[in-house]
Parts: structure tokens; C-alpha cells; sequence
């Protein structure tokens, strides 16, 4: 079964949107090294991004009974959104929730997720090697 990585909104603009904050890699170089690793770890893995929260929502939906565990970067839905929330809530592997930046640094309206009441785990403020961490973090998740 299949590792799903999900993106949220905004994630298609990594490496050009605020730089000094999310740095200076895109998202294709991120797929790029988590399908490297997940490669060196034996994990299938489908990665996918997009700006609509009902897209995010489809494939958290596609993963149950189909996907081994879920790694969700929400975007600013983390701080938002209900929906993906009970959607995760219906999905019943591992899920780790990464961020970029250390949202906890930033604004007040950052620091609260909904996805963390259901992540096993939360990565923030490694940048773009977080998701890395979470892939083998996950693969440790699913082998127990
Ligand atoms: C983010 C943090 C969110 O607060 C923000 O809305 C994002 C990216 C991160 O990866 O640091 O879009 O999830």
C-alpha cells in the first residue's frame, strides 16, 4: 500500500513565494527527494498538491483502505479547515503533519491546527527535509 504525501493550497508556488520563509526549493524538487528516499526505504509512495480543499479531501478518501498512511502539509488549511479534519478522522493509518516553517514562530493564528488532533506526529520549521524525517518516521509507523 501507498504512502500519500499531500500538499494544500499555495505549496505549487515552494521556492517562489516568500523565500526567506519557505525557502528556496520547489515543490518538484521535494516530490523529487521524497521519491528518492521512499525509494531507499521500499515505500510506494503518491504525492500530489492542490488548492482546493475538496481535491485534498478526495484523496484522503482514495487512501482509506488503499493507503498505508497519510503525510499532509494542509497549507493554511491546518489552521481552517473541519473538512479535512473528519476526513482524516475516517482514514485509519498513521497520518504526520509537516510544515515548512515553524508555525509556532509566526502568527497567533498559525499556532492552532485541527490536523494535530489526529496527527500521530507534527514536523514544523525543518523545512523541506521535514518531509523527509516524516517519510522515515512513517516507514517505522507502518512496519509496526
Ligand atoms: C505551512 C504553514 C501554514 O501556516 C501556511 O499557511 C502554509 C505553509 C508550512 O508549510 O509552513 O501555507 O503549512
Amino acid at each position: 500500500k501507498p504512502i500519500y504525501i499531500l500538499n494544500g493550497p499555495n505549496l505549487n508556488l515552494l521556492g517562489l513565494r516568500q523565500p526567506e520563509i519557505y525557502g528556496r526549493e520547489t515543490l518538484d524538487d521535494v516530490a523529487a527527494a521524497c521519491t528518492a528516499l521512499a525509494a531507499e526505504l521500499g515505500l510506494e509512495l503518491r504525492f500530489h498538491q492542490s488548492n482546493h480543499e475538496g481535491a485534498l479531501i478526495d484523496w484522503i478518501h482514495e487512501a482509506r483502505g488503499a493507503g498505508a498512511g497519510i503525510i499532509i502539509n494542509p497549507g493554511a488549511f491546518t489552521h481552517t479547515s473541519v473538512a479535512i479534519l473528519d476526513a482524516l478522522n475516517a482514514f485509519d493509518g498513521p497520518v504526520l503533519e509537516v510544515h515548512i516553517s515553524n508555525v509556532h514562530k509566526r502568527e497567533a493564528f498559525r499556532h492552532h491546527s485541527y490536523v494535530s488532533l489526529r496527527a500521530e506526529g507534527v514536523i514544523a520549521g525543518f523545512g523541506t527535509e521535514g518531509y523527509l524525517l516524516a517519510l522515515r518516521r512513517m516507514r517505522t509507523l507502518v512496519a509496526s
